[in-house]
């Protein structure tokens, strides 16, 4: 077996100090070492998305990142997202306008859409739509999502 590393992850604000193989994915780290059970895992294989993160505010596949590349940045799952009791609006919307079905792709969509709206609140329609067809949902055919999207980036402006 390999010698575990120590690091100390950074999420949604704390720290975590875990021991994690080299070849450790972020996606296992924070959900078996963190408890962080919100990011889920699809194919693996960062075709889906379900497990997409932000680090260093950037939406990135957890399943294809080392724990180990994370290093001092700061990581963000959908556990950060509402602040206490108040949904963001990206969770809001989404949960107004049914734009998850069986919630499995549901954290992977939020995170996408945060890092999105964060870079650059005025995105097009035509970008919004490009930056989400790089997840998969095998529910809801997408236009509720892209609909709550829409709402939360208005919601996002005031
Ligand atoms: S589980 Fe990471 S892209 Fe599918
Ligand atoms: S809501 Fe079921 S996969 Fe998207």
């Amino acid at each position: 077996m390999t010698d575990k590393v120590n690091i100390a992850l950074r999420v949604n604000g704390k720290s975590y100090a875990i021991a994690v193989e080299p070849r450790r994915s972020l996606a296992d780290a924070l959900r078996e070492d963190c408890g962080l059970t919100g990011t889920h895992l699809g194919c693996e294989h960062g075709v889906c998305g379900a497990c997409t993160v932000l680090v260093d505010g950037k939406p990135v596949r957890a399943c294809l990142m080392f724990a180990v590349q994370v290093g001092e940045t700061e990581v963000r799952t959908v556990e950060g997202l509402a602040k206490g009791e108040v949904l963001h609006p990206l969770q809001k919307q989404f949960w107004e306008n049914h734009g998850l079905q069986c919630g499995f792709c549901t954290p992977g969509f939020l995170m996408l859409a945060a890092g999105a709206l964060e870079a650059d609140p005025d995105i097009s329609d035509d970008e919004l739509r490009e930056v989400l067809s790089s997840n998969l949902c095998r529910c809801t055919g997408y236009q509720n999502i892209i609909k709550a999207v829409k709402l939360a980036a208005a919601e996002m402006r005031k």
